[in-house]
């Protein structure tokens, strides 16, 4: 089934350069008051995509189920954020199950009546979950004697072999690498956001994939490890290294879309990567090494997630030509790890703000994030807390990689995304619109593409290392749910706020395949906020669903220089009493 209509933007698309079809792309997926992005505009119940993909007929390894109080323990979720405050655990089968638990897997499932449904560690627009995970390691004990490439299942909290990797080929392939080091992939089965949401669709995995970066980056944190995207790569090299380019593997089975693919290792241990020490790492792949490991023995088959074929829609379609990465950069990065810590202690009243409330542990805040359904209209954030939560999404691109903060430091490029803030309730803050300048050398360049009437001044009590500027004071509890798609959830909150993107400057920059890391990044700043909140004794939610032009109105945006990708939203939130909570695998927690 092929869905056009009479204005026919995909057509008109197929004529333009990647840039130009990707900018394209986005202004057509905008949503408008008068109308939103073109989707089917009813759910199809019957065809609802599984959310769980399974390699049917391939070995089946099912990690062990770890209670919180089981080994390896986590750390507290403060320590996350100091740098050597976190002792490298060696990467066993152990490790990698509590890996996996806090970077993908479920974290509880809800129930309503008859309907059960499972929520992850990583969020989902619409809880529809796209994004699937891979590992390709070495022979580890009690998981397999040869190096493997595995695909990652949620349900059951287990690992499929997909294939057989011969040693040689694997230690070619990790040659430039920490010792232990070992490759997670991500890809997403876009039909299953675009089965809900159309062509508005393509941004939503994006973000999902920012997301689980983020929740896999943190994950890592926990172990005391490292990761790092290795963001050289072409998309053809990641599709044929995690085997979702095999078309006889998804034989009737959607297809994924490659994402990417990072490094991981422990940072503390093993030759040559003690603690201080700098370490070269390569952002791409041997194409040789690869070449060579993907001739392999390949296990399973995909299985079919719809009952009908995926509705194709011809402008994602071209979305995904356009925005595809062909070309490799062979980058290599220095790092070390003597970084210094986000120091927040000088922050007003951050002590006795609330924030991490008994001081819990990561594990903790992870397992227990959720989306807020519903805020309370009530609760206020200390000042402590909104700037201590702020500080924990500043990248410091002044800084070169291996000085940047966890979890900035897996997006090896500049961080260009701000964030506009609609702030309703933080004590000692006056109500009103602020922006949140990630970088701050580009101040001026955010401060010349807004209103000009903006009165760009320091709250009193902001820290002096935070880039934060009340713009104007008023109440903008109704302005910010009426440009959320009318959700009240972004005006009974705290605060929300918009993530702005530097768009058409980055676009030109590095190339159309840069729009999807713009909302990567901004899902890892969501992924940020997300446990941040729950760390502060809060909960938050992102949002998708925003009338794209009305913000940058409210702003002062008027071109392409600047364009919100995503918004979210904080405060204290309401229970639905109506669902109940079950464990994620019946483990009696
Ligand atoms: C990219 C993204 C966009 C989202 N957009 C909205 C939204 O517009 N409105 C909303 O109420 N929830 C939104 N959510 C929250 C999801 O519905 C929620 O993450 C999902 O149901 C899974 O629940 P959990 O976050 O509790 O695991 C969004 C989440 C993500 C990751």
């Amino acid at each position: 089934m092929s869905h056009q209509t009479t204005e026919d933007p995909a057509r008109a698309a197929e004529s333009l350069d990647p840039l130009e079809a990707v900018m394209r792309y986005h202004q057509e997926t905008k949503h408008h008051f008068s109308r939103f992005a073109r989707s089917l505009g009813y759910l199809d119940w019957a065809n609802q995509p599984d959310p769980f993909r399974r390699y049917l007929g391939s070995p089946f390894i099912p990690f062990p189920l770890l209670k919180p109080d089981d080994a390896p323990l986590s750390p507290l979720y403060q320590d996350l954020y100091r740098p050597g405050a976190i002792a490298s655990t060696p990467v066993t089968v152990r490790a990698l199950s509590r890996f996996f638990e806090y970077a993908l897997a479920i974290s509880a499932w809800k129930q309503a009546g008859e309907a059960r449904w499972a929520l992850r560690s990583n969020p989902s627009s619409g809880n529809l979950h796209p994004t699937e995970g891979y590992l390709l390691i070495d022979e580890i004990p009690g998981l397999s004697p040869f190096p493997a490439l595995y695909h990652y299942a949620p349900r059951e909290h287990a690992l499929e072999l997909r294939a057989e990797v011969p040693k040689e080929s694997f230690r070619w392939l990790m040659r430039k690498f920490p010792p232990n080091a070992f490759l997670i992939g991500l890809t997403s089965v876009n039909w299953r956001e675009t089965w809900k949401y159309g062509e508005r669709a393509f941004r939503y995995c994006q973000h999902d994939v920012g997301h689980a970066i983020g929740s896999a980056r943190i994950a890592a944190q926990t172990l005391g490890w490292r990761m790092l995207l290795l963001d050289g790569m072409a998309d053809d090299a990641v599709a044929a290294l995690l085997g979702v380019d095999r078309p006889e593997d998804f034989d009737g089975a959607e297809r994924e879309h490659p994402d990417c693919l990072a490094v991981v290792w422990p940072a503390d241990q093993g030759a040559g990567v003690s603690a201080g020490q700098r370490v070269s790492v390569p952002l791409v792949l041997a194409t040789d090494a690869v070449r060579e490991s993907v001739r392999q023995i390949w296990h399973g088959k995909a299985n079919r997630l719809s009952r009908d074929d995926p509705v194709q829609w011809e402008f994602l379609n071209q979305v995904e030509v356009a925005a595809w990465k062909s070309n490799t950069e062979p980058r290599v990065v220095e790092l070390n790890d003597s970084r210094p810590a986000v120091d927040t202690s000088s922050y007003p009243s951050a002590l006795d703000s609330g924030l991490h409330p008994g001081r819990p542990k990561a594990g903790q805040v992870i397992r227990q994030r959720r989306s807020a359904l519903a805020f309370d209209g009530k609760t206020s954030l200390s000042a402590g807390s909104f700037f201590t939560m702020l500080a924990h999404v500043m990248p410091r691109v002044d800084r070169d990689l291996s000085e940047r903060p966890m979890p900035w430091d897996v997006l090896p490029w500049e961080p260009a995304v701000h964030l506009a803030l609609f702030v309703h309730r933080v004590a000692g803050l006056a109500p009103g619109l602020y922006m949140l300048a990630r970088d701050p050398a580009k101040v001026g360049l955010l401060r010349g593409a807004t209103r000009h009437q903006f009165a760009w001044t320091s709250p009193p009590d902001s820290p002096e290392d935070l880039p934060l500027f009340l713009l104007q004071e008023g109440d903008a509890r109704q302005l910010a749910a009426q440009v959320s798609c009318g959700q009240d959830i972004a005006g009974d909150s705290a605060f929300s706020l918009g993530m702005i993107a530097e768009f058409e400057s980055s676009l030109r920059r590095y190339g159309p395949w840069f729009y999807r890391r713009l909302f990567w990044e901004t899902g890892l700043i969501g992924q940020v906020l997300y446990l941040e909140a729950e760390a502060a004794g809060v909960r938050a939610t992102g949002i998708g669903c925003f009338f794209d032009d009305p913000v940058h109105q409210v702003f002062g945006f008027n071109d392409a220089m600047f364009q919100s990708l995503y918004h979210f939203t904080t405060g204290g939130h309401v229970e639905d009493p109506r669902l109940t909570t079950l464990p994620p695998y019946s483990l009696d927690y």
